[in-house]
């Protein structure tokens, strides 16, 4: 896997092994044996690895509020998932951006159509590690080749949810809103459940600081990191006439396995909204 991916698609390493050591944890607050499976299965190719980042994983070295964050965030999008087949039993579901994610397991009723999209090598990697069904399929596609949303459309009549968890922040800023537009013009009705961050973030100083904190604490490349953001999750109603806020999550809302002070952070806007989750209808 070395040097085959970004330093951004790098990144679903870190969210894969949250993910599988809160699983293996005495409480954990998302259990995915899928992702433990394929974390032991990385293992040994991670422990050779010349990236201190990798090796740090593979020896189970994450941060506990990054784990916790990133497992509290996998267990909001399932339960987006779950609301919205509910909703829909015959809705279709799009992971954009999936990485290593192993949501259709987490999620499956026997019933679900779901896709995996990300980068042609990230799914080059994925198509190693899980098989692609009539009902779990992978789109091999930037998110911005528009010509993955034609095939959606070809083969279903939706309605669709799309996910994007850790995805939108990547890309810069126009290209968010001219995709998001798309996804409206291409797919009204439809659903999209998308984390942002906010767009303070992309002001120096704390372009800086948020900068040399993921270098430095992640141990990420330098070119991972974020290129846009919002303000407010009602900012993108202006964007185009139809798309409809819906709600918004913040982890700072989850009471769960964490100090107080943490929980006292949903009572700054600014704290909530520094990196959350939006709800959409298209
Ligand atoms: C932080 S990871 C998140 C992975 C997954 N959503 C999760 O939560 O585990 C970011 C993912 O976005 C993917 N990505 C970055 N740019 C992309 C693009 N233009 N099109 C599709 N995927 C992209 C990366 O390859 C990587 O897998």
């Amino acid at each position: 896997m070395e040097g085959d991916i970004s330093d951004v698609s790098e990144t679903l390493l870190i969210t894969l092994y949250a993910r599988a050591l809160e699983t293996k944890t005495t409480d954990p607050v998302l259990e995915d044996p899928k992702a433990v499976e394929i974390a032991e299965k990385l293992r040994p190719e991670l422990l050779e690895s010349n990236s201190m980042l990798r090796r740090n994983l593979a020896k189970g070295r994450i941060r506990k509020d990054l784990r916790l964050y990133i497992s509290l965030r996998a267990r909001r999008y399932d339960q987006y998932a779950n609301e919205f087949l509910k909703e829909n039993p015959k809705g279709v579901v799009v992971n954009l951006g999936c990485g290593l994610d192993t949501r259709f397991f987490r999620i499956d009723d026997g019933k679900l159509a779901f896709y995996d999209l990300d980068l042609p090598e990230v799914i080059e990697i994925k198509k190693k590690l899980f098989s692609e069904t009539d009902r779990y399929r992978y789109i091999a596609s930037s998110v911005l080749n528009y010509a993955w949303m034609d095939r959606l459309k070809e083969r279903h009549p939706g309605p669709f949810l799309f996910l994007a968890e850790g995805l939108f922040m990547y890309l810069p800023q126009e290209d968010v809103k001219k995709l998001v537009i798309e996804m409206h013009k291409t797919f009204p009705g439809s659903e999209l459940a998308c984390e942002m961050a906010n767009s303070v973030i992309q002001r120096t100083p704390l372009r800086q600081i948020a900068k040399y904190k993921m270098r430095k604490q992640l141990r990420l490349g330098k070119n991972a990191f974020y290129s846009s953001g919002i303000s407010d999750g009602k900012e993108v109603e202006r964007w185009a006439h139809g798309i409809r806020f819906l709600d918004d999550w913040s982890y700072f809302d989850v009471n769960e396995k964490k100090p107080a002070l943490y929980r006292m952070m949903r009572h700054i806007p600014l704290f909530r909204k520094m990196q959350w989750t939006v709800h959409y209808l298209l």
